[in-house]
This record gives structure tokens, sequence and C-alpha cells, in this order.
């Protein structure tokens, strides 16, 4: 190299990190508690690309608070080639992982708000990321009252079990879990979470929601806040678009002029309403 030669960093080089824990959640969901890459500073809401040598990589929420300084976890099911792979791994061993990635959610905006968290499925895991950031001791003061709504297909299918045990006892939140269909052992809530949602007595003027989880979810939820009042620019969701670079550069997500990758995944329903039909 010659004296006038800068070394260029490799923007799409993963750092390898260790796996140090797996938890399974569900029969097609892990968490994956791994070491946090070096001066990797996160918002709740942005995600990174998680790479397995010889498979691929794809993008991930991060699931974990950036107040939990010492690792970052990710929830992933078992779909396909890179999430099948990471299924077969075991503590100890390595995978890569780029980023942080994304816009996060608005927290500046969400200061002094009472809070609604709406999930379905998976769905709780780029929320459990503010979750767990707003009720963090140094944070909580922040914020308002905060109400937690997650809903899942059975109880089988419900994620981060011990947490929500956490949750429950905590007298600062109100949490209400629901299943589409339960069994012999549940004794909570049955029903859909638009349904649900419906039944809370939630003034929504005091309120901002913020919604993630399957699309179809996504959609009426959002239908049913609006019923209740609330305003575009007050629901905040996530978009989950196909991403290849995860850093505005291939276009694989655009949508109209906008890269979801880049300027999301996080928008409010009052930008939605902006853009084309794609998402
Ligand atoms: C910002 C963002 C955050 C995400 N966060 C999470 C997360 O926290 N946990 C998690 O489990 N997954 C998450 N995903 C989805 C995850 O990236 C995909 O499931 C992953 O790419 C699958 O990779 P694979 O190689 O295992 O599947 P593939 O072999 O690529 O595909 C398997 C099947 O899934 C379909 N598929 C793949 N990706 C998508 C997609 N994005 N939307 C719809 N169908 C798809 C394929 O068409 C195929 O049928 C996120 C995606 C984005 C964009
Ligand atoms: S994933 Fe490449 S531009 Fe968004």
């Amino acid at each position: 190299m010659d004296s006038l030669s800068v070394p260029v960093k490799n923007i799409y080089l993963p750092e390898l990190v260790q796996i140090q824990e797996i938890i399974e959640e569900t029969r097609d969901i892990k968490t994956f508690r791994v070491q946090r890459p070096h001066d990797f500073e996160y918002r709740p809401g942005q995600f990174a690309e998680v790479f397995v040598p010889g498979k691929g990589e794809a993008p991930f929420s991060i699931t974990s608070s950036p107040t939990q300084e010492a690792f970052l976890e990710f929830s992933i099911k078992r779909v396909g080639t890179v999430t099948e792979a990471l299924h077969r791994l075991n503590p100890g061993e390595t995978v890569g992982v780029r980023g942080p990635y994304g816009n996060g959610f608005p927290i500046d905006s969400l200061r002094k708000q009472n809070l609604l968290f709406i999930g379905g499925g998976i769905g709780l895991a780029p929320l459990r990321s503010l979750i767990n950031y707003v009720l963090s001791a140094p944070y909580r003061g922040n914020f308002g009252d905060i109400f937690i709504l997650y809903g899942a297909r059975t109880p089988q299918d419900l994620v981060f079990r011990w947490e929500l045990e956490e949750w429950k006892k905590r007298e600062d939140l109100s949490l209400l879990v629901t299943v589409d269909r339960g069994d012999d052992s549940w004794r909570g809530r049955v029903g859909l979470v638009p349904e649900v949602l419906k039944e809370l007595s939630i003034d929504a003027k005091d309120f901002k929601a913020i919604v993630c989880g399957p699309p179809i979810m996504i959609k009426f939820t959002i239908k049913t806040l609006l019923e209740m009042g609330f305003q575009p620019g007050c629901i905040i969701t996530t978009l989950e678009m196909r991403m290849k670079c995860g850093l505005g550069k291939c276009g694989r997500c655009n949508i109209g002029p906008y890269y979801v990758c880049k300027d999301g995944p996080v928008f409010s329903y009052e930008e939605l309403q902006k853009m084309p039909e794609e998402y």
C-alpha cells in the first residue's frame, strides 16, 4: 500500500460473533443471544443482517434492548435456507452480523406519551426491544402509561413466555395476552387481536399505538385503531419487505421513491398512506 492509500471498510463484511445462548420459543422459533459486535450502537426497531457461513444472510429485527449492553438477541422463525441453517447451530458456534440498519422507532416523539403496543406472533420481536427500553430504569420515567396487547395463534405459538410472566408482575404496565384458539390448559383470553382491541377501554387521543405482526393482522388492527379514533400519525408500524443489501444500495426493497431498509422499516400509518400500495 502506498503512503496515500486509505484502507476502505467493506460495508458488506459481517463481524463474526459467538452464539452465547439459544432459547427455544416455539416449535419453529428460536431466540439467539450473540456477542455484541464492536461499535454496534443501535435503536429499538432497527435490524441487522445475520450471516451463516456457506448459506447466506438474511435481515432480522434486533429484539434485545440497547440498554442490554453485553449482547444482541434475534428471534428467528425457521422458514427457509438461512433460517434452517441458523436453527441447526449451537451455542459456541459463530454467525456473522452486520448493521445496524433502518430508522428504528421514533423514540423522541414517543416521550411523555401513553403507549399501546400491539404484537402478533413473532411480531413481538421488534416491539420487545422498545418495550424493554421503555421499561428500563433510566428511561421508564420518560414515558406515560403502557399497555401491551399480544396475540398468537395458539398458546404454543406465544414467544418470550418467561418475559411475559415478568411483565405481568410489573405494576407500571398492563398486559393482555390472547390466542386465536385455546387448549385445555389455556386459562387466558381467546380472540383475534383486532377483536380484543375493540373491547379495550383506551382513549385514542391519549395514546400512541405501535403495531407489529403478520400483514393481515396489521391491516385489521390499523382499521380498528382508526375506528377507535386514533389519528394516522399516531399509529406506528414496521414493514417486512424482501431485502438484500439492507443499505439502500440494491433497490430490492423499494416502494416508489422509498427504500424500506433505509427510510423504514418503521413508518407511521400517515406515511404509509402516501406511498404506492405495494407493501
Ligand atoms: C426488516 C426485517 C426484519 C425481519 N425480522 C425478522 C425477525 O425478527 N425474525 C424472523 O424470523 N424473520 C424476520 N424477517 C424475515 C426474514 O428476513 C426472512 O424470513 C428471511 O429472509 C428468510 O430467509 P431464509 O433464507 O430462511 O428463507 P428463504 O429460503 O429465502 O425463503 C423461505 C420462504 O419464505 C419466503 N420469504 C422469505 N423472506 C420473506 C419475506 N421477507 N417476506 C415474505 N416471505 C418471505 C420465501 O418466498 C420462501 O417461500 C425480517 C425481515 C425484514 C425485512
Ligand atoms: S435491501 Fe437493498 S436497497 Fe433495500
